[in-house]
């Protein structure tokens, strides 16, 4: 109980979780920041202090409901409740959609996607009780928008994302929450993604590593991204102010959206209006 607005983040000892902390804490936003790497979290929480905002830091896998239960719960204590919540904790897998193994789909879905309802079922309850206006906040990526090659595992999370976002949404609206719901969808950006395996546990380890020309496109595609993981962290600070649902920080997404759109709408014509 601060007086602060509070912001929970999880995955923010990196990468754009790290930068989404900064940005809430430029906006005197106290700071609930949870990761799996306590060395990343101490660094982020080490630069929000320079920022002059009340931070805490929990160690937190996001696939078990448990930690993520028990960061709701601090997050309660510490500061009283939440006003956004980041779900942005995120790994990913590179190879085509056949050499995926049970370990990788069951890495990926538990953190992409089981830790964003994890995040939902803990913190969505506590924010109806408080009855304020508030925000949850989905990071799911251009993979949950469009598809490409090489990235089954990891679209296929992201896509689930985009779709529990929505339907959150709905569901909050029909309940008549003041609970607003935004889903990010960023393109390639440097990071630590193109690591994930650093965080991946050691029961889930089996997987075939991809062929090199996956990891370089990955490389190329980040050092080629006209905007970093802050421009990022903007983007979505201001969809959130102006109330936007889908948050698409890089202008060329909107091309595979469109692409894959008019091929969804072109099958359906053709079967509907004769329209070769
Ligand atoms: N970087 C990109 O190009 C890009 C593009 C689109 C979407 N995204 C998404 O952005 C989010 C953040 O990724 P990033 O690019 O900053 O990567 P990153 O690797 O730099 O940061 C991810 C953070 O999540 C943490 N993490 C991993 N597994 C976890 C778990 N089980 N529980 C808690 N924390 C865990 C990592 O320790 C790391 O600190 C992810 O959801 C990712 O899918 C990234």
């Amino acid at each position: 109980m601060t007086g602060h607005r509070v912001a929970a983040i999880t995955g923010s000892g990196s990468g754009i979780g790290r930068e989404l902390a900064l940005a809430c804490a430029r906006e005197g936003m106290a700071l609930a920041l949870a990761d799996i790497d306590i060395e990343g979290l101490a660094a982020t929480e080490a630069l929000a202090r320079t920022l002059g905002v009340p931070t805490f830091a929990q160690k937190c896998d996001v696939a078990r409901a448990g930690d993520v239960e028990a960061f709701a719960a601090s997050c309660e204590k510490v500061f009283g409740g939440v006003d956004w919540l980041f779900n942005n904790a995120g790994v990913a897998v590179l190879g085509p959609a056949w050499t995926a193994t049970d370990a990788d789909w069951e890495w990926v879905l538990g953190v992409n996607l089981r830790g964003v309802a994890n995040g939902v079922r803990s913190f969505v309850p506590r924010m109806r009780a408080r009855g304020v206006a508030a925000r949850v906040i989905n990071t799911a990526s251009a993979a949950g928008l469009a598809t490409l090659a090489g990235s089954a595992v990891y679209c296929a999370s992201k896509h689930a994302v985009v779709a529990f976002s929505e339907c959150l949404a709905r569901d909050l609206e029909q309940a008549g929450d003041p609970i607003g719901v935004s889903v990010l969808c960023p393109s390639l950006v440097p990071t630590q993604i193109h690591q994930a395996q650093r965080s991946r546990p050691a029961h889930l380890s089996d997987t075939v590593e991809p062929a090199a020309a996956y990891n370089d496109r990955v490389r190329l595609g980040m050092a080629a991204s006209p905007i970093d993981a802050a421009d990022v962290a903007a983007a979505t600070l201001a969809a959130v102010h102006a109330g936007r649902f889908y948050v698409i920080p890089h202008v060329q997404t909107g091309g595979s959206i469109r692409r894959r759109m008019d091929a969804m709408l072109g099958d359906f014509d053709a079967q509907h209006t004769g329209v070769p």
